[in-house]
């Protein structure tokens, strides 16, 4: 298994065992989320790709990571497909949108935040393919483990570029990012999704 230990130092908290008994309890939920997720990834990283064309480093590894997320959306799709999952309109979760709240308006303060954000949710992202595994099936759990790998480059390689895109020392703004994330992440949550909290027990 890839060593992710870099990244579950890096997060401010581990995903509560209680989110993975809710994902377990929700496969096809998890999977629709997950498709959801991957197709997100694809069109943040091409937003950026418009929006800072003289960013010759970004260009190439947005270019590189949006097409990476792509075909893990293509390898979810044929997962569900297999299994018979379909494929309904579900709402994101809040995660992503609560995580963007604290990202400043002026440049280049947005451009690093938004990194920032970007590697946040790619170290999750990571961290919760991890922390699954062990308990599904041999399919997904091979699945899951396949992505750790090109998902623990991704968090680097945003986490480098808004280190670069910043030129001064950026750990009071990931510490803003993670301290957030910390609390969105065991904030009891309404609904279950790959990046929800722990479901509301009734
Ligand atoms: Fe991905
Ligand atoms: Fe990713």
């Amino acid at each position: 298994m890839t060593d992710i230990s870099h990244i579950q130092d890096f997060l401010y908290c581990e995903t509560p065992q209680a989110w993975v008994d809710d994902a377990l309890n929700n496969i096809d939920l998890l999977l629709i989320d997950h498709a959801n997720c991957e197709k997100k990834a694809a069109s943040t990283a091409m937003n950026l790709m418009y929006r800072y064309v003289d960013n010759h480093d970004l260009l190439n590894k947005m270019s590189r990571l949006a097409r990476e997320e792509l075909r893990h959306f293509e390898q979810v799709m044929a997962l569900m497909k297999k299994r018979g999952v379909d494929y309904p309109h579900i709402e994101a979760a809040h995660y992503a949108g609560q995580l963007r709240k604290p990202i400043r308006t002026s440049e280049p303060h947005r451009l690093v935040d938004i990194l920032i954000v970007g590697a946040v949710i790619e170290a999750r992202s990571c961290e919760r393919f991890a922390k699954i595994a062990p308990f599904l099936d041999d399919d997904l759990q091979k699945f899951y483990l396949s992505l750790l790998k090109s998902e623990a480059r991704h968090y680097q390689d945003y986490l480098k570029l808004a280190q670069k895109a910043a030129g001064i020392d950026i750990s009071d703004r990931v510490d803003v990012f993670l301290s957030l994330e910390k609390t969105i992440i065991e904030t009891e949550s309404d609904e279950f999704r790959f990046h929800s909290g722990p479901l509301k027990k009734c």
